[in-house]
């Protein structure tokens, strides 16, 4: 068992919680992702690590589902059953001089460790936060600590820049030549579009991937994403991977594959 040591509650939908995990503290690079289950029934729930907090690590998660809203009836000093990590690749943290971030939404949270990383190098950083209103722009205390330069974009106008996070991305890849790198992370639709951008003005970008997983460890196969022709898994060959040739279109299709199912569960648990 696992014990939630803090929870706070970011907005209506997404938490963030601390739980008592020292082996995973201990080997977590950022990148790594963890699998959860909330109690013995559970379905497995992956999630990036967003921070290492000594023996505890730090997970943010939007209550979408069925396993999420369970996740989210927990408070501190509750456990919970399984927490296995870390899993996956650690994230390439890469030989450059000026990074930005691209971070959608509850994508905040596994950017965080990576943009850390490439400031401890001495990178340049810079970061498009983007939401769809000022409440769901999380961890700007915490980017603000490690950025040179932040832009917020919401699709509302709520806050910063009305609109995509691709409007803001734009024109800073157009005039900012010193920017030689792009991270995206955020739903597949706004990844896809970012590394369009990317390509369009001969940038290197790296994406996560979040594809649909079970095990984690590369049995059950339904992670597969196709990257240049080649097939790979996203748990154990990612979630992170140069954005350039990954098929995004198979990605958001697969992504869908047991939406009907999930909506049933969520449905009951709403009873
Ligand atoms: P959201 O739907 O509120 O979108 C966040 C931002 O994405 C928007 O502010 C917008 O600027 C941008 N965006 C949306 N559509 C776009 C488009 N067509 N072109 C350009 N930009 C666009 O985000 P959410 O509800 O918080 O969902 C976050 C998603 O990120 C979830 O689907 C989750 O699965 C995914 N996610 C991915 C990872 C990962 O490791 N890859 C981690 C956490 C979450
Ligand atoms: Fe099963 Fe990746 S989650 S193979």
């Amino acid at each position: 068992m696992y014990k939630i040591i803090e929870k706070k509650v970011l907005n209506k939908d997404i938490d963030i919680m601390k739980i008592e995990a020292p082996l995973v503290a201990r080997n977590a690079e950022p990148g790594h992702f963890v699998i959860l289950r909330v109690d013995k029934e559970g379905e497995r729930i992956p999630l990036t690590i967003a921070d290492i907090e000594g023996n505890n690590v730090v997970i943010i998660y939007q209550k979408m589902g069925y396993s999420t809203q369970l996740l989210g009836k927990k408070e501190a000093g509750d456990t919970i059953e399984d927490f296995v990590g870390p899993l996956g690749q650690k994230a390439h943290i890469r030989d450059k001089k000026h990074v930005i971030g691209v971070a959608g939404g509850v994508g905040s949270a596994p950017m965080l460790p990576q943009l850390k990383a490439y400031q401890e190098k001495g990178v340049k950083i810079s970061l498009i936060l983007g939401a769809r209103n000022k409440d769901y722009l999380i961890l700007k205390e915490e980017y603000e600590a490690i950025c040179d330069n932040i832009y917020l974009a919401t699709d509302d106008g709520s806050e910063g820049t009305k609109g995509l996070v691709t409007d803001v991305l734009e024109p800073l890849l157009k005039e900012d030549d010193t920017i030689d790198h792009v991270i995206a992370i955020g739903p597949v639709i706004m990844m896809k579009f970012v590394t369009l951008l990317a390509k369009k003005y001969s940038r290197s970008i790296d994406v996560s991937l979040n594809p649909i997983m079970i095990d984690g460890t590369g049995m059950c196969g339904n992670c597969r994403v196709s990257i240049g022709g080649k097939t790979y898994f996203g748990c154990i060959d990612g979630p992170d991977f140069p954005g350039e040739d990954v098929d995004f279109d198979e990605l958001m299709s697969r992504q869908s594959y047991y939406k009907d199912e999930e909506h049933v569960c969520y449905l009951r648990l709403k009873q």
